[in-house]
């Protein structure tokens, strides 16, 4: 009786951290309803109808012997796309520079809501491909940043708070899709150790949290196209990660009917033959290749059986709401404050030299075409495919529309005529306009951009990726020419990635940099509350900016991408070569300030290879505490404010070559002034361990590992060393 009563206590811990899963009692229904279904309703759960047939991107047949509506499955990774009164949240990269777990999951909880609301049952994101591998890919700003342990706890968070509303999550897009330069061509290959530690780590999370499908990516991976590949989709997902929900296709990115199937894919979108390859599932193919026994009958009631659980496990088969079409709204109150949260507490303080927060200036000019919503209309450019105005996100499928746009210049300006300032906009990127409406000014605010995203549009010479790493419209010599008039001078820049800031960030008249990321709908609200100091800036950056682009060590690829940096992008690769970033991973300033003590280390660790059942995420000891570090901040400046703690792990010298420190724990921690509090970071065997390529297994190595914790990747307070035998 006590055992079981622990066990419960244990088990119901674990459903309040998450999305309270029962894949076994998912799959006990599916599995009854999978021996009621006829061969042609399991035909048509496992393909989509065909494209622009149906009220989503994709959609699934009814089964009626099983009350089975279909499924309707629609972009995207930032709210759902096409669709008029929903709420346009800042993408995940803004998400992941708040670093704050419970926003991030508001967040996916406010658009996994909005989608069950439209009666829309998948929600296609988020995204943990591309992770970031090169600064200039192109739909990087749909993830969260290019540290796997950061994106795989925004992966976490943002599965379990969709999921959580009632929609079903879809993990995107396994994996290796780095680029968008030839990516239905490109084939991605990645050494194994390098391939679990960095690339497969979110979407591992994402299947920890009970994730209820995958989509596979355009690209080859070691030469097999991603959705008919058995090792990335049986070996790895299903049989290592023990995921248990389905796989669907990126659209279109079926290559074959037999091979698909028996590499373990499920489901094929959109059903439309674009290619004229003859290798759908819905018109006959799948059906003769199950009758000629090319196809197991078996692997087709699996992806049945796993379809069907997903829909069980996130409870759509009771009371969804039916699809909305036509006009609708479903945007509260609740998600336009929301929206304004993830935005504001993403901004990320990069240079402030005693000019912010902004005490009633006399006069403000805010300068930059980017200041100002797009003239045609804040939703003029399809998919948004175009950098005109205020940016909010970047192009392709992964946008929604803008119900409406907080631009900065109108933010600012009624804000600042509040506090008596008199303010003059001159929404042009030309530097001698610039600098003569600069010159008279009080403060100038110069805003400049970079903008990104999907290979279908190409916008101003960059199809998808971006060509450079600079700000776009000669953001750098409008930025020069302000500083050269204007001692006041606040730079504003709304970017998909980092951009290089060497040609101003040390001009002595540029006195403050704020990086405003991509905010979405809420732009100019949520950077008036930084400016003006309604709260202290709390961001910290998701990646680091570098001096040149060539200190990232990587660049975009043609044919084959080797991955031949391996473990090392991003801060990774600069702490091994000792080369000094602008702004390092982590980094973000405040108005207060933070002070660190007391570090405590203690841990139950053992070396060895991990052990266990697998359970959703990998083997089960991955999973358990090992450690547990906690760390006293203080907020020993004027305000109050929020700080993310940072723990960074480096690995002793019994482990194969490993970067100098890895990120393994964070916690946003709003302090008064004054105010001390703990922060905790349990370490899970998996936080602690490499992948080792003979075994293929996770190791947890023995000897002294460095724990680090402070404000930034380079900013390491408290240090320490862990011994485990
Ligand atoms: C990738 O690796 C293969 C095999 O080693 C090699 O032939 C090819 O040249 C490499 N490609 C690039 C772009 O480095
Ligand atoms: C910060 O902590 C150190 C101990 O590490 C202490 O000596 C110092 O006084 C503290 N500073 C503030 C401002 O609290």
């Amino acid at each position: 009786m006590r055992n079981q009563f622990l066990f419960l206590a244990a088990a119901s811990l674990v459903s309040a951290q998450g999305f309270s899963a029962d894949w076994d009692a998912a799959y006990t229904k599916a599995k009854t309803a999978l021996g009621k279904l006829s061969q042609n309703e399991k035909l048509g759960l496992v393909s989509g109808v065909g494209w622009g047939k149906g009220a989503c991107a994709g959609n699934t047949a009814a089964a009626n012997s099983i009350g089975y509506g279909g499924l309707c499955l629609q972009d995207g990774p930032l709210g759902v796309r096409d669709r008029t009164g929903i709420t346009a949240f800042p993408p995940g990269i803004q998400a992941a520079s708040t670093w704050d777990r419970d926003l991030i999951r508001q967040r996916g909880k406010g658009i996994g809501a909005q989608t069950k609301a439209l009666g829309i049952h998948v929600i296609l994101g988020p995204v943990a491909g591309p992770l970031g591998q090169f600064p200039e890919g192109g739909r990087n700003w749909e993830g969260f940043g290019n540290d796997p342990y950061l994106c795989g706890v925004s992966m976490e968070q943002t599965v379990g708070g969709i999921q959580e509303a009632g929609a079903q999550a879809c993990a995107k897009h396994y994996i290796g899709n780095e680029q968008e330069k030839n990516r239905d061509t490109m084939n991605a290959v990645i050494d194994d150790r390098t391939f679990h530690e960095l690339y497969l780590w979110p979407f591992a999370e994402a299947v920890r949290a009970n994730v209820a499908s995958i989509m596979c990516s355009y690209n080859k991976i070691s030469g097999k196209w991603a959705c008919e590949n058995q090792q990335m989709l049986d070996a790895i997902l299903k049989k290592e990660l023990g995921f248990r929900g389905y796989v669907v296709t990126d659209w279109d990115a079926q290559h074959t009917t037999v091979d698909s199937a028996n590499a373990g894919l499920d489901m094929t979108m959109p059903g439309s033959n674009y290619g004229g390859m003859n290798v759908l599932w819905n018109n006959g193919q799948l059906s003769n290749a199950v009758n000629n026994r090319q196809v197991p009958q078996a692997r087709l009631d699996d992806m049945v059986t796993r379809i069907l659980a997903a829909w069980y496990l996130t409870k759509q088969d009771s009371g969804y709401p039916r699809v909305v079409t036509g006009g609708s709204n479903v945007q509260t109150t609740a998600d336009k404050n929301l929206a304004k949260a993830v935005a504001r507490d993403g901004i990320v303080l990069l240079k402030n030299e005693d000019i912010l927060p902004l005490v009633k200036p006399r006069s403000i000019a805010i300068i930059g075409s980017h200041a100002v919503s797009n003239p045609r209309g804040i939703n003029s450019c399809g998919d948004m495919g175009c950098n005109t105005g205020a940016l909010s996100m970047g192009w392709g499928s992964g946008t929604a529309t803008l119900p409406y746009l907080s631009a900065p210049a109108d933010a600012i300006s009624s804000r600042a005529r509040q506090e008596g300032s008199t303010v003059t906009t001159t929404a042009s990127d030309n530097s001698y306009q610039g600098a003569s409406a600069a010159q008279n000014a009080d403060v100038a605010i110069v805003f400049i951009t970079a903008d990104s995203g999907e290979e279908y549009i190409t916008v101003e010479n960059n199809k998808g990726d971006r060509n450079d790493l600079n700000a776009w419209h000669a953001g750098n010599e409008l930025v020069k020419a302000v500083a050269n008039v204007n001692r006041n001078t606040i730079v504003v820049v709304h970017s998909v990635g980092p951009i290089l800031l060497e040609s101003f960030a040390d001009l002595p008249n540029v006195k403050a940099i704020v990086w405003a990321g991509l905010p979405g709908q809420e732009s100019g609200n949520a950077l008036v509350e930084v400016l003006y100091g309604d709260v202290s800036p709390s961001g910290k950056l998701p990646y680091t900016i570098a001096k040149r682009a060539s200190d990232y060590g990587t660049s975009i690829q043609a044919t084959t991408d080797n991955f031949s940096e391996g473990l090392y992008i991003d801060y990774r690769y600069l702490d091994k070569n000792n080369i000094a970033p602008r702004y390092e991973f982590g980094f973000g300033l405040s108005y207060t300030t933070f002070n660190y003590t007391a570090l405590s280390i203690t841990s139950t660790a053992t070396s060895g290879p991990a052990t266990g059942a697998t359970v959703p995420g990998g083997a089960s000891s991955l999973f358990d505490t090992v450690a547990t570090i906690t760390a006293t901040i203080t907020n020993s400046g004027p305000v109050p404010g929020a700080e993310v703690a940072q723990l960074y792990l480096g690995l002793p010298s019994s482990a194969p070559a490993t970067p100098v420190r890895q990120l393994r724990g964070f916690e946003k921690q709003m302090l008064q002034v004054g105010e001390s509090a703990s922060v905790t970071f349990e370490l899970r065997r998996k936080d602690l361990s490499y992948w080792d390529v003979g075994g293929k297994r996770w190791v947890l190595p023995a000897g002294s590992f460095r724990v680090e914790v402070g404000g930034s990747s380079r900013d390491l307070r408290l240090s320490g060393m862990m011994t485990v035998a």
